[in-house]
């Protein structure tokens, strides 16, 4: 049996599905039972920040699948993201479990100066700490947030976010994400980092592009949004004033090079799916 974290999410959705067609049974983490049950998962409700209730999730699994659920209206994002991880890692320990995979970020690497991502930082070394064996994956920027830009694309007509208009940046799709992560569940023969690029760098331009084409507005600018005015336009869209400022600092950390992968692109950390294979699914989602 494996459990999964963040059962119903855009990565942990798919890798339940994947287990499960493999023959694994699956118990899936998440705050619904119903919605758990939706993905075929065996229900295990609760609060991620719970350590007690995460024990409980983990006993008994051949492997676990970790991830810092995400909440960008928190006013002290990163005190919450620490008592989520904090409650994993305990829970790590006391139940037993012999492997886990968790879900981090390409920039993870660095303690601090990275916005979202020195949560993840932390949580990767709570999990070292527990000496439980250990496969990290490091994503890159998700493809799929490409979603979230469609109501302004609506509304305003533009794609707009902190990113410099011309800095390529690895993305990645959710479901490549999601497909390392059920492989290495499965086979629980390896340790260590895995950075997760996607099939080749985009630009904030490039990207925009590709969405006007798909949208049937070629001419689709990117607009950078100056730090202040970014803050105001994700506390509009209900972020936390301090969330806001931490996606800001996030993006200024890959604009300046101080969030990228390690070890650049490989054959091992290029991921299949093209920004081109998802937008189609991305926008019929929202439309
Ligand atoms: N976005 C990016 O570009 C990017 C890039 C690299 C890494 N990441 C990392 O990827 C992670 C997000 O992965 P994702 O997109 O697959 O997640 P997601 O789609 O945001 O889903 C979050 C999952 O966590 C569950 N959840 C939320 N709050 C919870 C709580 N308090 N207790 C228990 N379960 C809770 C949700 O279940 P219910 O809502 O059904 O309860 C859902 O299953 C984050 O750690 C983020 O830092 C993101």
């Amino acid at each position: 049996m494996i459990t999964v974290m963040g059962a119903t999410g855009h990565i942990g959705h798919r890798v339940v599905r994947l287990l499960r067609e493999q023959g694994h049974d699956v118990r899936g983490v998440g705050r619904s039972a119903n919605r758990i049950a939706a993905t075929g998962a065996d229900p295990c409700a609760g609060d991620a920040a719970d350590a007690a209730f995460l024990t409980d999730a983990f006993r008994g699994a051949d492997a676990v699948f970790t991830m810092l659920p995400d909440d960008a209206a928190e006013p002290d994002h990163r005190a919450a993201q620490d008592a989520k991880g904090e409650a994993i890692a305990a829970a790590v320990r006391a139940s037993g479990v012999g492997y886990v995979v968790a879900l981090s970020a390409v920039g993870a690497d660095r303690p601090a100066g990275t916005g979202f991502i020195e949560a993840l930082h932390a949580q990767e070394q709570r999990l070292r700490a527990t000496g439980v064996p250990l496969l990290v994956l490091r994503p890159t920027w998700f493809q799929d947030n490409a979603a979230a830009a469609l109501p302004v694309v609506a509304e305003h007509g533009v794609v707009a976010d902190a990113l410099a208009p011309d800095i390529a940046v690895p993305m990645v799709a959710t479901r490549d994400v999601a497909a390392a992560a059920a492989s290495a569940l499965a086979a629980r023969d390896r340790t260590g980092i895995v950075e997760l690029l996607g099939p080749r760098d985009l630009t904030p331009v490039e990207m925009a592009a590709i969405l006007g084409a798909r949208l049937g507005r070629p001419d689709l600018p990117y607009v950078r949004l100056p730090a202040d005015e970014m803050i105001g336009a994700l506390t509009g869209a209900g972020f936390s004033a301090d969330a806001a400022g931490l996606h800001v600092a996030m993006c200024e950390a890959i604009n300046d090079g101080r969030v990228a992968p390690m070890a650049g692109r490989t054959p091992e950390n290029t991921t299949p799916t093209r920004f081109e294979d998802l937008v189609g699914e991305l926008v019929g989602q929202v439309v």
